[in-house]
């Protein structure tokens, strides 16, 4: 039994009693974008830059917002109050709703707006410790990474190719450059100075991503937004993967080799630091 309260089209509900009609354009089609959002204190993680990007999957797929930022605000908000605040990962998604299987769009079909929330487990010390061992696949997703689909069919299988090579993330390759991971985005750093594959259709723009480079510079940490390639990855003195619920983890292995000298590097203690730094201001109601 799970009596989590989640929130289904207007209604909030335990989850064991929300359910969706079998035609839902998410289950048939994988027709739908969503957001993971974390909440630290009970409070929601950079939620206008959440709410933004959503705006912009939603344009992407062509599907109205139903919804104002204030009003998906207090519906969130709600949603990790009733599940305890704390340290939460938020679950949003939206699907083109129900109708009969048809690809072209249905009209007037309202979205299927769906909300829950769970307990957000933290990164396991060890992992923070030691980093975690990535390997280097060929991105084999569409031609839209940086719209927040539902469709995960790619992520899940490069995820799970490195989960069978005994790697926790899948760092992705396109026409010889990298874009990201499989569930994450990708810095290095190279004598000090950090990089990371500059925003376009090629991957996700990361709300982690975004807040890294604004403690970059707002430290004086030098960074570029740039491409690499494979061979560059490879002789990086870090490599760093970041996400809103595993936020910024250290790769000491690419490819079963060593990455620089095999233990989280300097610039990540740094920007891990700042992190951290950053979440505690959040509880403590110093940032929004
Ligand atoms: N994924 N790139 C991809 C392909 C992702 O799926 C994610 C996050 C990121 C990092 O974005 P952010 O910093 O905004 O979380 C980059 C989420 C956590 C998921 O699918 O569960």
């Amino acid at each position: 039994m799970n009596t989590d309260t989640v929130y289904l089209n207007g209604k909030f509900l335990p989850q064991d009693q929300a359910f969706v009609p079998v035609m839902d354009r998410g289950f048939v089609f994988g027709d739908g974008v969503y957001e993971v959002i974390p909440a630290y204190g009970g409070r929601l993680f950079r939620l206008d830059e959440h709410l933004r990007r959503l705006d912009d999957s939603l344009a992407g797929i062509r599907l109205n917002n139903p919804m104002s930022h204030t009003k998906w605000a207090k519906i969130l908000k709600r949603v990790v109050n009733e599940n305890g605040a704390g340290e939460q990962s938020v679950y949003l998604q939206l699907t083109r709703g129900h109708a009969p299987r048809e690809h072209g769009f249905p009209q007037n079909t309202p979205p299927t707006v769906f909300i829950s929330s769970n307990p957000l487990t933290p990164v396991a010390e060890a992992q923070l410790k030691n980093g975690i061992a990535a390997i280097s696949l060929e991105d084999i997703r569409w031609k839209h990474c940086h719209i927040k689909a539902i469709s995960l069919l790619p992520n899940i299988l490069l995820r799970q190719q490195a989960i069978d090579a005994g790697a926790q993330e899948a760092i992705l390759i396109r026409d010889g450059q990298v874009t990201e991971g499989a569930a994450s985005n990708l810095f290095i750093v190279n004598d000090g100075l950090i990089k990371t594959p500059a925003k376009g259709p090629f991957l996700l723009p990361g709300i982690t991503r975004d807040l890294i480079l604004e403690l970059a510079a707002t430290n004086n940490i030098k960074y570029q937004e740039s491409s690499f390639g494979l061979n560059e990855l490879q002789q990086a003195d870090e490599i760093w993967l970041s996400s809103s619920t595993k936020e910024i983890l250290p790769v000491t292995k690419l490819d079963g080799k060593t990455v620089g000298r095999g233990q989280p590097g300097p610039a990540w203690q740094q920007i891990h630091q700042l992190y951290q730094n950053y979440k505690r201001a959040l509880i403590a109601g110093d940032v929004e």
